[in-house]
């Protein structure tokens, strides 16, 4: 099946990263969003980030060029129903994704595949209740999505080989390595990832560390990129903790408990970078660890 039209739903920090590698690769893309203010500043930042692959010598002004020309977006979700693929990336909650599956269902074209970038929502749950469940797969981008080379492909219990297929076609397009997940919660990097970032809050709850000790032990001892309370912030607070209570209920296992002190940041509204105070304070010029 040949993939050239791809809807993405949600221009937030997945989406707009999502549009740009569809884009980038030759798809033709519509980004949709409830408002014009988060299609807006998406254009502006997929715009931002392909100068920076500009002027890295990543990519050329003619490719910058030709994908920013590849972008279209609406404010009415229906307008993809012409798309072969669709990709929603709308807030991770599973009510506001069934929603969205519904009103588009009767606009989809019969082969359209659709797809979810959960992090951690059943895939064969949400497939169910659509009418195409052997077209419907979990296609989860890490962030930041232009640079991180994974993307895990989920199938639900009902989803097909040939659906399958044409999505590994998509991601072996885009330049990434596809890793295939089994449907249990969290797939495969969260089940990992958010335990360890966990495990680290633990670690300053109890007092072992603080968080610059914290961080600088991963980074430095670990080789990790980022420290993992670092990484907590760059995810969202709110996305981690969401994580560990779908392991917690999902496979009934103690160990994963989300730690209380994640729980109380998240409930301050210290949700990370997007409301700029985490475990970190980003509102000065440089970052401060919040203990
Ligand atoms: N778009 C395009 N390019 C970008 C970019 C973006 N949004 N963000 C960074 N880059 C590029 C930079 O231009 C730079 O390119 P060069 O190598 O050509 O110079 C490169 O990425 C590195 O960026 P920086 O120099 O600015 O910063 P850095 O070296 O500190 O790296 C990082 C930044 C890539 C984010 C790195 O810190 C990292 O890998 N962190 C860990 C990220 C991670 O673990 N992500 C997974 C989170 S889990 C997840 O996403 C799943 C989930 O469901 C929660």
């Amino acid at each position: 099946m040949e993939i050239e039209k791809i809807g993405v739903i949600g221009a937030g920090q997945m989406g707009n990263g999502i549009a740009h590698v569809m884009a980038l690769a030759g798809y033709d893309v519509l980004l949709t969003d409830v408002s014009q203010d988060a299609l807006d500043a998406a254009i502006a930042l997929i715009d931002r980030n392909l100068t920076r692959q500009v002027s890295r010598d990543k990519i050329s002004q003619t490719d910058k060029d030709a994908t920013m020309a590849r972008i279209k977006t609406t404010l009415t979700l229906t307008d993809l129903g012409a798309s072969d693929l669709i990709i929603e990336a709308a807030t991770e909650r599973e009510t506001v994704k069934q929603a969205i599956f519904e009103d588009l269902q009767p606009h989809l074209q019969p082969h359209t595949i659709l797809t979810s970038n959960t992090s951690s929502i059943s895939i064969t749950r949400l497939a169910s209740r659509t009418d195409r469940p052997e077209k419907f797969m979990g296609f989860h981008f890490m962030n930041p999505v232009p640079v991180m080379q994974l993307v895990e492909l989920i199938r639900g219990i009902a989803t097909d080989e040939e659906t399958f297929k044409a999505c590994k076609t998509v991601v072996d397009n885009l330049g990434k390595t596809a890793a295939s997940a089994e449907d249990f919660p969290a797939f495969i990097v969260n089940r990992i990832l958010m335990p360890m970032i966990n495990e680290a809050v633990y670690t300053l709850y109890e007092g072992v560390g603080n968080v610059r000790s914290i961080d600088e032990s991963m980074k430095l001892g670990a080789n990790h990129p980022m420290g993992p309370l670092e990484l907590a912030d760059f995810i969202g607070l709110d996305t981690c903790l969401a994580i560990m209570n779908v392991l917690h209920d999902g496979l009934a296992d103690t160990k994963y408990r989300p730690c209380p002190l994640l729980t109380k940041y998240v409930e301050a509204g210290w949700l990370g970078r997007k409301t700029d105070r985490g475990f970190y304070d980003y509102r000065g010029e440089t970052p401060i660890p919040s203990r």
